[in-house]
Parts: C-alpha cells; sequence; structure tokens
C-alpha cells in the first residue's frame, strides 16, 4: 500500500475519531484537514463561515487537500464536502487509498447532536434537504472509494479492524 489513508464520508461518520484510532493502530501520523484549515486561519470553521462565507472555506479546503500530494504513512480525515470538488477528489483519490466511512441519515442526526453548532451546514436544514446532500455526497465518496464501511451501530474498535482488514 502506497501513500496514505484517506477517510472520506458525511457529517457525523466518524471520520475523526476512526481516523484517529487507525494512525494509532497502524502507528501512522493523524491528519484532518478541517483542523489544518483552522490552525492555518486562527479561526474556528464557524468563524470562517461567518466572516469569508463557505466559498471563503472552501478555498482553504482546497489550499489544505493540495498540500496533502505526496505524503507517506499518514492517515489523513477530511471535511464531509472536501470531495464534492472534482479537483480535491481527484487529489484524495491520489493520495493513497481511500475508504467512505458510510452512514444514514439517522446516525448523521445522533452522531451531531451534540456538535451540530461546530458544523455550519448543520444550522437550520430540514431533515428533507439533509437527506438529499447526504443522497448526492454519498455517490462522490463511493465515486472516489477503494473500500466502503458501513459504520452503522458499530464501535471505533470494530470499523478499524475492518478498515485494516481490507487495506492491509
Ligand atoms: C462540511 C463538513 C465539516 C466541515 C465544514 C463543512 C461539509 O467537516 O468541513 O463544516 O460540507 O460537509 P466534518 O465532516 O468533519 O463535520
Amino acid at each position: 500500500m502506497g501513500g496514505s489513508i484517506v477517510l472520506v464520508g458525511f457529517m457525523g461518520a466518524g471520520k475523526s475519531t476512526i481516523g484517529r484510532a487507525l494512525a494509532k493502530r497502524l502507528g501512522f501520523e493523524f491528519l484532518d484537514t478541517d483542523a489544518m484549515i483552522v490552525a492555518q486561519a486562527g479561526r474556528s470553521v464557524t468563524d470562517i463561515f461567518r466572516r469569508e462565507g463557505e466559498a471563503g472555506f472552501r478555498k482553504r479546503e482546497s489550499v489544505a487537500i493540495k498540500s496533502l500530494s505526496g505524503l507517506e504513512g499518514k492517515v489523513i480525515a477530511t471535511g464531509g464536502g472536501a470531495p464534492a470538488n472534482a479537483t480535491n477528489a481527484k487529489l484524495l483519490a491520489k493520495a493513497g487509498p481511500v475508504v467512505h466511512l458510510d452512514v444514514d441519515l439517522a446516525t448523521v442526526k445522533e452522531r451531531t447532536k451534540r456538535t451540530a453548532s461546530r458544523r455550519p451546514l448543520l444550522q437550520g436544514k430540514r431533515d428533507i434537504d439533509l437527506a438529499q446532500l447526504l443522497k448526492e455526497r454519498r455517490k462522490i465518496y463511493d465515486s472516489i472509494a477503494d473500500v466502503t464501511i458501513d459504520t452503522r451501530e458499530k464501535t471505533t474498535a470494530k470499523i478499524v479492524a475492518e478498515i485494516v482488514k481490507e487495506l492491509l
């Protein structure tokens, strides 16, 4: 396996939690594109959306994703919208095997209950709109994924074990 392991999936799929545990298990460094953007901007995702709009955030996100090229031996968690940009999607596919952490709407809602205030795209969204966004995004995630893992009702340890079994 070359490159890094890239985790994609919708908000609440567990990309950061699984990514951290997977990196620990493999002795890889863990990177998170949202955390890279926040560190670079010196402000939170919510603040970036507020001051620069979604377009400003997406610009920063593309810069962060470009910087991943050529990295080896990392586990990289990406923001849920990152692969929706075609250039980002290509770069992520090149960065290493891509794992889609798959979720359904009920799981998204349950897992983001406590952190929704940190996710601007969840603010004031109706279920029907969220379901539509999830439907569109799942197709994109699957189009670049080498492996898709159903994460519903599974523990972090179980998901990590499934990823390791599939990739190594
Ligand atoms: C977004 C997902 C967020 C973050 C930003 C936009 C999206 O990351 O990048 O709020 O477009 O789905 P998580 O998937 O880690 O919540």
